[in-house]
């Protein structure tokens, strides 16, 4: 079991637009980050939905939803994926949400939990390590979130899904301060049209 993240970010760093809210969920211009997901074919099997690519991308996709056994995120992407992950949202393993703010625990269909998590990132990934069984624990976003767990060192191997397309402005992942001097080793690089896919193992 190893603790991943996997983002899509733009070639100038972006993983969201900027003015993100709850009706503009990947901000201002944010679509190129996305949209090549919405027609894979995992990606639609894991919304209910039949058809769309089997492609390379695809298959990807499928290995990360493979390979994670529970995911942590931030209260902003819960916030700002509700509704659209619906009653029935993608991920199918538990999810802990970090927040500040203590909600019940939510059970959606297909296997999904959703648990808001106050008392911090290591309780948060620890609860998660017990849930994913032998399988890993995604970090899954956003840029805040992951930040904190990049700058403790937690993260064992990082995914970049990096879109052809400047936003120019947005969140930026690596960004502000506690991030410090990190090496990685290239695990593996995947390029499509849609992404250039790059996987790094960081040095411990
Ligand atoms: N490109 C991608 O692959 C990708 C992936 C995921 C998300 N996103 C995008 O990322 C954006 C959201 O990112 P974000 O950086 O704004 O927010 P975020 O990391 O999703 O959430 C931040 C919130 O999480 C809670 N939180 C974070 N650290 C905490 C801690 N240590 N203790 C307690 N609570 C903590 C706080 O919630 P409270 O305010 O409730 O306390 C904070 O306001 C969205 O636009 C989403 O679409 C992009």
């Amino acid at each position: 079991m190893i603790v991943t993240a996997d983002m899509a970010i733009s070639l100038d760093g972006c993983i969201a637009g900027p003015n993100v809210a709850l009706d503009n969920p990947g901000g201002d211009g944010a679509e190129p980050l996305f949209e090549w997901i919405h027609n894979l074919a995992s990606w639609r099997e894991r919304q209910g939905m039949t058809g769309g690519e089997e492609n390379r991308d695809s298959e990807l996709m499928r290995e990360w939803f493979d390979a994670t056994g529970a995911v942590v995120m931030g209260r902003m992407m819960y916030d700002t994926g509700e509704e659209f992950w619906g009653e029935n949202p993608p991920f199918r393993t538990p999810v802990f949400v970090l927040t500040h703010r203590p909600r019940p625990t939510l059970l959606k269909e297909g296997g999904t939990t959703f648990t808001f998590v106050t008392d911090g990132i290591h309780s948060a990934l620890d609860q998660a390590k017990a849930a994913a069984g032998d399988r890993n624990v995604d970090i899954a976003g956003g840029a805040s979130t992951v930040r904190q767990y990049l700058g403790e060192g937690l993260i064992d191997e990082l995914q970049l899904h990096v879109v052809p397309a400047l936003l120019g402005d947005g969140l930026r992942l690596f960004e502000g301060p506690g991030l410090g001097r990190r090496d990685l080793e290239p695990v593996r690089v995947v390029d499509t049209p849609l992404a250039t896919h790059l996987k790094y193992r960081f040095v411990k």
